[in-house]
């Protein structure tokens, strides 16, 4: 599949690894073809691909993939060869306090995408060359102990929460499509991602948000839950070479090697804001409530809270298959990372104060009223 240009349906291409990756896959294969599948719900936003959507080969469907016969029609019409398929709810306490929704679009809209390949590729014999790629967490794995050595494929599925339950149920469903029907898929189950596009509801564009605010920095319990860090285009890395070498049936773990819990994690992260601000005293004008911009520490903001029920103690993942059968290294240490998606949210105040308003959707409304 290597060299021939391809033809990508891309679920969850607004969201936040999906935006990513269609930027990624635009910079790194410029010939191919792409067609975003997005419910824009409000996780995805459409002004994450603003800067690509005028460009020829990028188009975006607006949908939701629980519609088959919308699935159905775009792989068929515009001659889909591979589905990376990126559209989940994802956020863990959301699925606590409201899991049908998950089901829905984990279990349901997997399922909906997987017989729409299926009806396509293997039916009507459209593609012989044909992928679907699963993007699913390390999450299906459940928590390890201290002591325990990280997950790999053979680690049996132990999922805690609603979320992870319903990702572990799509990768069961990705997994009996090719046993059953042939059809050729790969699975990449990968720890947790940090950059751009992050909304912030998550750990780390969370806590930059609310110090930049001068608001408390809420850490779940005693703050020593571990997590395996990996920068995001380091994850768009490794589902590009799933995409061109990796063998169909196969899950590959993709992990960053970068262990911390969520106190050190969010201490690193303090620091490197502070750190900002004296270098750049523009910081201290606009954002005058964080505690940087009168020589405070932003770690000072910090403040336990209740914990998350049933909150996984520790993720770590194995990489050696990825690594040893495609090569996979990840390319961004955890500093340069923090920097650099730090550096992202200070130039794009507008969009995170956007998205946290909903005042997006009335950009969006602007933007593609006419379309
Ligand atoms: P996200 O919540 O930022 O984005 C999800 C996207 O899917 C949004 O654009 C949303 O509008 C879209 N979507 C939701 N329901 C839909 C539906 N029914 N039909 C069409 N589109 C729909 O999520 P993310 O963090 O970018 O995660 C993407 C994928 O990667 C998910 O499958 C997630 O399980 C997996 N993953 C995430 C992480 C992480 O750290 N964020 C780690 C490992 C795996
Ligand atoms: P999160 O970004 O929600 O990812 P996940 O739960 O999928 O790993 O959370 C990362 C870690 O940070 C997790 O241990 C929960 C913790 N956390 C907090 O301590 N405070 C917060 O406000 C959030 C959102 C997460």
């Amino acid at each position: 599949m290597k060299s021939q240009r391809r033809r990508l349906l891309v679920t969850g291409g607004a969201g936040f690894i999906g935006a990513n990756f269609v930027h990624y896959w635009r910079h790194h294969h410029p010939t191919d073809e792409l067609v975003v599948l997005d419910a824009l719900t409000y996780a995805g936003n459409r002004m994450n691909l603003a800067d690509l959507e005028s460009a020829q080969g990028l188009e975006f469907i607006h949908g939701d993939i629980v519609d088959q016969p919308l699935a159905e029609r775009l792989i068929r019409e515009r001659e889909i060869d591979t589905v990376a398929h990126f559209a989940a709810e994802s956020h863990v306490d959301r699925s606590i306090v409201g899991p049908d929704q998950f089901i829905t679009t984990n279990v349901l809209g997997t399922h909906s995408l997987l017989k729409a390949c299926r009806k396509v590729w293997i039916e009507e014999k459209k593609q012989h060359g044909h992928r679907f790629h699963h993007i699913s967490t390390d999450e299906v794995y459940g928590s390890l102990e201290p002591d325990q050595p990280a997950f790999t494929e053979d680690s049996p599925y132990a999922p805690n929460s609603p979320y992870s339950a319903s990702k572990a149920a799509s990768d069961h469903l990705v997994r009996a499509y090719f046993h059953t029907y042939g059809l050729q898929v790969t699975t990449t189950n990968c720890s947790n991602n940090y950059g751009p596009y992050h909304f912030p509801e998550k750990l780390i564009p969370l806590m930059i948000v609310n110090a930049l605010h001068g608001k408390p920095l809420p850490v779940y319990g005693d703050g020593r839950n571990v997590r395996d860090w990996l920068y995001v285009t380091d994850h768009c890395a490794a589902i590009d070479l799933v995409l061109s070498a990796g063998t169909p049936g196969t899950t590959y773990n993709v992990g960053g090697d970068c262990e911390r819990d969520n106190l050190t994690l969010i201490g690193l992260l303090c620091d490197l804001l502070d750190d900002a601000f004296v270098r750049r005293r523009d910081l201290c004008r606009r954002f005058r409530d964080a505690p940087a911009a009168c020589g405070g520490k932003s770690a000072d903001l910090i403040a336990f809270v209740k914990d998350r029920p049933g909150h996984d103690r520790r993720y770590a993942i194995d990489s050696s298959l990825i690594r040893d059968e495609l090569g996979f290294v990840p390319k961004v240490d955890l500093e340069r990372g923090l920097r650099s998606t730090i550096e992202w949210y200070l130039a794009n105040e507008a969009w995170w104060r956007a998205v946290m308003s909903g005042a997006y959707r009335d950009w969006v409304a602007r933007n593609y009223a006419a379309r």
